[in-house]
Order: C-alpha cells, then structure tokens, then sequence
C-alpha cells in the first residue's frame, strides 16, 4: 500500500489539503491525458499578480523515451534517483518582467508557485501525487529547451500515481518516503505589532 501521510493539524482543514504530500515512490502506471489536463487547468485557474499568468512549462511524459531522458538529465542527481519512475515530469518557468510594460514582476515565482499549489491540491482529488523540485540544472534547462529571455527556470515537477516502498531504489530512498512531516507552530511565523512578536490570534 502506498504510505499515508496525513498533516496532524493544529486546527481543522480541508481533507484535501490534509491528504497532499510529496512521495517519492510512483507507481508504474500512465497518467491519462485527461488527468493531466485536468491538472493543467487548475494551475491555470491560479490568482496571480496583475493576472500576467507569468508561468510557463514544458512536459514530459515516459512514453517518450528521448524527451524524459531528456528532462531528467536537467535534474540534481538527488532527484534523479526517486523520479526515474515518475510517468511526467515537468518544468516550471516564471516570466521575470509584466508583458505589456516590460517592468520586473517582482510575484514572477510567486505566481508559478499558487500554479503549482493548484495543481497539488487538483492531484489529491484526483487520485494523483505531485513532488515539485527546487533541485534542477538551470543552465542546462536554459540551453537544453531554448528558454527566452526574461523567462526563468523555477522548478521541476513530479507527477504520477503513488508507489509502494518497493518501486523506490534504495534504503536511503525508502527512510524519506517514511519520515515524519513535520511543520513549525504558527507562533513562530504570525506576528502583530512587530516582527517577531507573535500575534495574539495564535499565541
Ligand atoms: C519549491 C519547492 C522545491 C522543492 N525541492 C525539492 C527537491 O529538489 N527535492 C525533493 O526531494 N523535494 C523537494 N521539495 C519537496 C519538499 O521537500 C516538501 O514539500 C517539504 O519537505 C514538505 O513536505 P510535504 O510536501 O510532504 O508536506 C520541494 C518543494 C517545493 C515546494
């Protein structure tokens, strides 16, 4: 069975939110083209700054052996490892400037980032995981996809069905897919008044 990890909340959430995680076993199991769509269609649904929907991405799906090798030669090797079986991968862009006043966007990432939360959230529903990846080769990206100016690589992301402990490579591999998660106390990042000064809403 694949490992379930619910958030242990300090208050209520939705089950969605509570369900999301970032596993890393997949199972061996194509995503239907309609999923993905579906996916896709969250993210493009995201608010983002001035509505410049400054995101952009290229997909990559197994079936295409070249493509996916591909991708995945423009991940760390510590990402490699886990997402050999992920069925797509795909890489995330934020356009860093407004398009119509050519002024940095300085919401480029942030934007990319309510995207991908859509996603995350529109995959739980579905029945699928997503693990996004801070750890991918930039430059390599850059060549490898012609990536205009102004557009910056942001993240890669990992999609599919979740795996068992077994479809993972190793020991080490394994020892993460069952960690605890864990998260900081709300005390510790909302304040009032200052900064720093825990607010009284949660304090
Ligand atoms: C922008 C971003 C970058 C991340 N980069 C990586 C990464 O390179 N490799 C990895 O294994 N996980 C990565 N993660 C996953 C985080 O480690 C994970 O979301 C975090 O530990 C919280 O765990 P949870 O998503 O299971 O709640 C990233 C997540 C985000 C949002």
């Amino acid at each position: 069975m694949p490992i379930a990890k619910p958030a242990d909340t300090a208050h209520p959430i939705h089950p969605l939110l509570r369900e999301r995680w970032s596993p890393r076993a997949f199972a061996m199991k194509a995503v239907e083209r309609e999923k993905l769509l579906s996916l896709l269609e969250a993210g493009r649904w995201a608010a983002s700054c001035a509505n410049e929907q400054s995101w952009a991405f290229v997909v990559a799906t197994a079936d295409d052996h070249a493509g996916f090798a591909t991708m995945m030669g423009c991940l760390t090797a510590g990402n490699q490892v886990w997402c050999a079986h992920a069925p797509v991968l795909m890489l995330s862009f934020a356009r860093t400037h407004f398009a119509a006043r050519g002024v940095p966007n300085r919401h480029h990432m942030h934007d990319v980032g309510q995207f991908a939360a859509n996603m995350a959230i529109q995959a739980v529903a579905q029945g699928l995981v997503i693990h996004q990846m801070a750890g991918i080769v930039a430059d390599r990206i850059r060549e490898t996809y012609a990536v205009p100016d102004g557009y910056e690589p942001c993240t890669a992301i990992a999609i599919g069905y979740h795996g068992e402990l077994a479809d993972l490579p190793n020991d080490e591999q394994r020892a993460k897919e069952q960690a605890a998660r864990t998260r900081k106390p709300l005390g510790d990042f909302v304040f009032g008044g200052k900064f720093g000064d825990t607010s009284p809403l949660v304090g």
